[in-house]
């Protein structure tokens, strides 16, 4: 199994390059070594040119990327990609690029859209915090996803949550006038703290005061079906960039 992984690397060396970036200022995710299916393979191989943006610290120019000038919604860490996939399809007026550094999810995604010859989604497997930072222009971003973000609910592990001061920051910088940012969580004191967070930036507001009725649009993602299964009380967070 390791050995498929080793030859999609041994193709695309770019495609490992998260695995040896240990400068995060989050350090949001621990990977592990993933056994990935043939499927998934020839996913990379047939539709990596295509979908595949890799990462280089230089600005991304949307327009030339997807050949139109629709406005682009970023996913941060979309896991399996079934929502992802999903609303893609469905909401065609927007862009999509999808982040994600789980690779085997990552192969999965890469599947679903290349099958289906979806036109406006790309992929990056890459730490989303650099890809902000280094390769997304300030008030360029029509809206970003954040779906059942790792709650890392042990109190030494918190500060490796994703939704916390400085990276809410970076998204209420790239966030266009009048751009979203809906973030879902089954895990309670994550979800007060996406709340506390963002009303600490000054350039966003919460049009629902609190958490936000679920909107109806999404689709149901991996993570979140195992919440329900434990019962897990489910928060919608949405807030916007004041125009
Ligand atoms: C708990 S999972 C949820 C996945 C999916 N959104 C769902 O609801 O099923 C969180 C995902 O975020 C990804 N992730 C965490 N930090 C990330 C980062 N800095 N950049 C990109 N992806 C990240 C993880 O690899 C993981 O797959």
């Amino acid at each position: 199994m390791r050995e498929t992984q080793e030859s999609i690397y041994a193709d695309i060396p770019e495609l490992r390059i998260v695995e040896r970036d240990d400068q995060r200022s989050i350090k949001s995710f621990v990977l592990r070594g993933t056994p990935l299916k043939s499927f998934q393979v020839e996913a990379v191989r047939a539709y990596y040119d295509d979908y595949v943006i890799p990462y280089e610290p230089k600005l991304l120019d949307f327009a030339r990327i997807f050949g139109n000038d629709k406005p682009v919604i970023i996913e941060i860490g979309f896991g399996m990609g079934v929502a992802t996939h999903l609303i893609a399809k469905e909401r065609t007026e927007y862009n999509y690029l999808a982040l994600e550094v789980f690779l085997s999810g990552f192969t999965k995604l890469l599947d679903k859209v290349g099958k289906d010859g979806l036109d406006n989604i790309r992929l990056m497997r890459f730490d989303a915090v650099a890809v902000l930072e280094q390769m997304v222009g300030d008030s360029t971003v029509a809206g970003f996803h954040i779906f059942f973000p790792d709650p890392w609910p042990k109190k030494r592990q918190q500060k490796r949550r994703l939704i916390q001061g400085e990276f809410a920051a970076l998204l209420g910088r790239k966030l266009s006038p009048g751009g979203y940012i809906y973030a879902v969580t089954d895990w309670v004191p994550y979800a007060e703290q996406m709340l506390e967070v963002f009303a600490g930036i000054e350039e966003l507001t919460n049009p629902s005061g609190g958490f936000c009725p679920p909107v109806s649009w999404r689709p149901e993602t991996r993570f979140e079906v195992k919440g329900r299964e434990q019962e897990f009380q489910i928060n919608e967070v949405w807030v916007e960039k004041k125009a």
